[in-house]
């Protein structure tokens, strides 16, 4: 039975999923080896209940208590827990030692979770004891507010974690959809052709960017490819896309692409830089 979570890492990702959890009672431990990164955090956490209780879905003693629910941490050696969720930064190196240390201290029972987008969770089972209670977890940003979780199985994860992650995701109010242990797992696969095939289009002046965003928005999805790069980051996106390109050996299908590399070269990044695909300082273009 999961009464504790620890999560790792307090950056863009950890600090939702930590909410998540605050938010449904479990005793929460948020870890970051940077104390700035749990200010940050803490900041942010309190930011978006105030924004629930202005919007009437929390009130003010709903809100003390979930804040009292998490626990900030900059020391590994208080991660003892019985699920922990790894959101750390995606370099393999520092997550299988993660990994190597948090099974130090913990039971061989404690489960534990990945966020990682782009690696192997077969990878990150390697020479930790009990690799069966390894898998992935993959959330989506921002983590809490989007439903979707990727729960991957690696190659020795066994049946009951699985069974265990996709509870937890209903105690979460997440929707939990299951993944073999592949490159981009779902959506980040998938999604690639969505944006590599449009920057195709407008690299083969096919049609512009305006024209083929509001055609996809038409059909009935939320954002266009071009609207969507600039609210993930260019370079973000461009790493996954090279990440999968990689996995699957420069299957020409996956090549990233030239227009978004001369972009990132310029450092228009998207909307956190105020300019992508679009300039975000002359217009909106909402969400
Ligand atoms: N940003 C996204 O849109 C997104 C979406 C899905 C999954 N992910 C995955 O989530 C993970 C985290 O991404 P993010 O965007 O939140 O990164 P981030 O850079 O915002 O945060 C990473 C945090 O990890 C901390 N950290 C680094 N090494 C650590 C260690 N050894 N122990 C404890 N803390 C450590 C850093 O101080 C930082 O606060 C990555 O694996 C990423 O691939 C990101």
């Amino acid at each position: 039975m999961i009464q504790s979570i620890c999560v790792a890492g307090a950056g863009t990702m950890g600090s939702g999923i930590a909410m998540s959890a605050a938010l449904s009672n479990f005793k929460v431990i948020l870890f970051d080896l940077n104390p700035n990164m749990l200010i940050s955090a803490k900041k942010e956490i309190d930011a978006n209940l105030d924004f629930l209780i202005a919007k009437r879905k929390l009130t003010g003693p709903q809100k003390q208590q979930v804040l009292t629910n998490i626990t900030f941490t900059f020391l590994a050696a208080d991660c003892v827990t019985d699920l922990v969720i790894e959101a750390i930064v995606e370099e393999l190196d520092v997550k299988i030692k993660f990994f190597q240390t948090i099974s130090s201290i913990n039971k061989s029972d404690t489960i534990f979770a990945s966020n990682t987008s782009s690696f192997s969770i077969t990878l990150l089972q390697q020479n930790i004891p009990n690799p069966a209670r390894v898998a992935g977890m993959h959330f989506f940003n921002p983590a809490h507010i989007m439903k979707l979780v990727e729960v991957v199985k690696g190659e020795q994860t066994d049946e009951k974690t699985i069974e265990l992650l996709f509870a937890i995701c209903s105690d979460l109010k997440k929707l939990p959809v299951r993944c073999s242990d592949s490159p981009g797992f779902i959506v980040n696969r998938v999604a690639r052709h969505y944006y590599l095939e449009a920057m195709n289009l407008v690299e083969n002046n096919i049609s512009d960017i305006e024209s083929i965003d509001q055609a996809m928005e038409s059909m009935g999805f939320k954002l266009g490819p071009f609207k969507l790069m600039d609210l993930i980051g260019l370079d973000i996106n461009y790493l996954v896309s090279e990440s999968i390109y990689n996995a699957f050996n420069h299957a020409a299908r996956f090549q990233p692409s030239d227009l978004q590399r001369k972009k990132i070269l310029n450092k228009e990044l998207g909307k956190k830089t105020g300019k992508g695909f679009y300039d975000y300082t002359n217009i909106s273009t909402g969400r």
